[in-house]
């Protein structure tokens, strides 16, 4: 009741308020995306995502090597190979651009943890995440795609593979097949509640992933659903992922507290291309202070119940926590 009580005796000063501060960024909650290209000393900056670039193997070494050093325990990578057909073989093609990025970075940087985004969209001719027949994207068949680009991968030497399709079945799915290889110790963070969402327009253009015809709304969530996350993630768990995302991340912070409210599984976020390109885009304006906001953006993610975090920005905030 006030007088007695002035909430504003804990704010006065910085340093009050590092003592009583809730929630703290640091380095080792992001994980940054990267996208391998085919070819030498390619580094084509991708024009809706400011900062970010398609590298070629050599050239995404360098970056990852960079991150490393600047404190970022791990990259997601996203493959843009040289040729697509209609069920994406290059996805598991043991010479394709992610497969040697792998053995190239784990060359260089041992210690950086390598996680492989599990999507056939980046290597299909239509785009979709799966096998197309009749205009329908094909559930089952799928998976067995699936199964081989994710062993490819860990053959490979990734330390981690995240599947993003959408399809149902396919952790346990991989999962087996992973086991059934030798890869027991891989683990498995899965896309759980991945949404149907506009936001992700800018990384089409960086992972040249649009598809030719119609959408992603057959396999991918309806925006408007919450109950139906935590059916997506209890699921995902039953079937043996080892960590669940939620995607993309702002606009849907209530789901990320939902996840971490009823699971005792980390939870990750994926803050998207859209995301960043919105302030990246307001911040040319001179509309809004790009580092600030992008810290307070990274923040209210990890408050929302975000153990990790996949981010464009994990870089450039990295620096400014490392001060
Ligand atoms: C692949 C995939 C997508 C993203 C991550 N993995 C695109 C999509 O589903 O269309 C989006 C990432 C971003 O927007 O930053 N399926």
């Amino acid at each position: 009741m006030f007088p007695v009580h002035r909430p504003r005796r804990l704010r006065r000063s910085e340093v009050i308020r590092r003592m009583v501060r809730e929630t703290i960024l640091t380095p080792d909650d992001f994980i940054y995306p990267l996208f391998v290209t085919f070819g030498k000393g390619v580094k084509k900056p991708i024009a809706s995502m400011p900062g970010c670039f398609q590298e070629s193997v050599d050239e995404v070494v360098k970056t990852a090597k960079e991150a490393f050093d600047l404190g970022i325990p791990a990259i997601i990578l996203f493959g843009i190979p040289e040729h697509k057909d209609e069920v994406g073989s290059s996805a598991f093609d043991p010479h394709g651009v992610v497969q040697e990025a792998i053995k190239a970075i784990k060359d260089a940087v041992p210690e950086l943890l390598i996680i492989t985004d599990v999507c056939m969209c980046e290597y299909t001719s239509h785009g979709h995440c799966g096998v197309v027949r009749d205009g329908e994207v094909l559930n089952d068949p799928t998976l067995e795609l699936l199964q081989k680009e994710a062993v490819s991968h860990a053959q490979a030497g990734a330390d981690m593979v995240a599947p993003s399709d959408m399809m149902d079945g396919r952790v346990k799915a991989i999962r087996e097949a992973l086991d059934s290889e030798g890869f027991s110790h891989i683990p498995i963070m899965s896309y759980a509640a991945k949404y149907a969402s506009s936001f992700y327009g800018p990384f089409r253009d960086a992972a040249e992933s649009t598809p030719q015809f119609g959408d992603r709304r057959a396999y991918q969530m309806d925006p408007p659903n919450r109950r139906e996350a935590l059916k997506e993630v209890a699921l995902d768990i039953e079937e043996g992922a080892d960590i669940v995302m939620v995607k993309p991340a702002l606009s849907y912070l209530d789901i990320i507290s939902d996840v971490k409210e009823n699971f005792d599984v980390p939870v990750a976020a994926y803050n998207v291309s859209g995301e960043y390109s919105l302030v990246k885009a307001a911040a040319q304006l001179g509309w809004i202070d790009h580092d600030r906001v992008m810290m307070e953006i990274l923040v209210s993610i990890k408050r929302a119940g975000a153990d990790m975090i996949l981010t464009y920005f994990a870089p450039e905030a990295a620096k400014i926590l490392n001060g």
